[in-house]
């Protein structure tokens, strides 16, 4: 086991580095190493979260296996051996990266993110309250928080490299990527979400919402990128404490969340960077929390 990564720093032409993921060029193709940073309140904290950045990789490769027979993704291979194959020198660095990386084919990613919400929370839940819409279209009075969607809606978002997503109607996302691209890609997430949603419902966990993107490969094709169905692209909430009528905890980041609510609540923080310090016990119990989010989902031995 390697200790907690908050810069993995590999040896390779890095591409883009995002607030989790370390994002390189290896042959023609992309490495995407999840570090194990963990951004809450689009805040990045300095501590970084043991096991996390495996999390993320492992539960992505557990999704892209059961989805990919209805829509193809970027995926190459996450073995460790082929990776170094591909470039030899990484296997000084192996300890660092293995586990936590994806070889993936390099895409021209749509600007827009492909939200798909089964239960109104969230930004939806804001939207709704205020003008009684969801993406801009009706939807029926007397809604509660965290209430199921059925069937699901998708709700696309423009991609902010700064700050918060922006939430858009379906017709500017046609506008965006053109109308028959923006239907494949609803269509895609749609199916994805349905998918997700009674593999993860199996396990007593309720997809609430998710984010996908999706991008176009070098022969034209529309591959699904990025992490997938991940605590961080993701909302999962525990059927056993699915109570609607207010907001739901958040499984993964919650101790993070309550911390940082509490350091607000005390005039401490403004919620501007920079991040408070996480006290020990925090960073563990978070830790723990994406651990037991990984076997609940997948049902496997534990990661650790
Ligand atoms: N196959 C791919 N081709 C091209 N870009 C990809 C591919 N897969 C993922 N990406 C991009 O790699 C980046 C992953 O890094 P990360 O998720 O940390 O960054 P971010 O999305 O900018 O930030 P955040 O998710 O924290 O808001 C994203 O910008 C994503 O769009
Ligand atoms: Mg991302």
């Amino acid at each position: 086991m390697t200790e907690p990564l908050r810069n993995v720093e590999l040896d390779l032409p890095l591409v883009k580095e995002g607030k989790v993921r370390e994002v390189y060029a290896l042959g023609g193709d992309l490495l995407l190493v999840a570090t194990d940073r963990l951004s809450a309140f689009d805040v990045v904290l300095d501590e970084p979260i043991p096991h996390k950045g495996r999390v993320l990789t492992q539960l992505s490769l557990w999704w892209f296996a059961r989805t990919s027979d209805i829509v193809a993704n970027h995926l190459v291979t996450a073995n460790a051996d082929e990776i170094i194959e591909r470039h030899p020198p990484l296997a000084g660095s192996r300890d660092r990266w293995e586990g936590r990386s994806m070889l993936c084919r390099e895409t021209e990613p749509f600007p827009i993110e492909c939200v798909v919400r089964g239960y109104i929370t969230g930004s939806a839940w804001k939207e709704y309250r205020e003008s009684g819409t969801l993406a801009g279209e009706p939807l029926p009075a007397g809604l509660v928080e965290a209430q199921r969607l059925d069937p699901p809606i998708f709700s696309p978002a423009t991609k902010a490299s700064e700050g918060h997503d922006e939430n858009i109607t379906f017709e500017r996302a046609c506008v965006t990527v053109g109308m028959a691209v923006a239907n494949t890609l609803r269509e895609m997430s749609l199916n994805l979400y349905r998918r997700a949603h009674d593999i993860a419902a199996e396990g007593g966990v309720i997809l609430a919402d998710t984010k996908f993107e999706f991008g176009v490969g070098k022969e034209g094709e529309i591959l699904l990128i990025d992490e997938i169905l991940t605590p961080d692209s993701s909302r999962f909430w525990l059927v056993d404490q699915y109570e609607p009528g207010h907001s739901q905890q958040s499984f993964d980041k919650q101790p993070v969340r309550d911390y940082l609510d509490l350091l607000v609540a005390k005039g401490e923080w403004n919620r501007m960077p920079p991040p408070p310090t996480l006290p020990p016990e925090v960073v563990e119990n978070t830790s723990k929390r994406y651990l037991r989010a990984y076997e609940l989902i997948t049902g496997e031995a534990p990661l650790e």
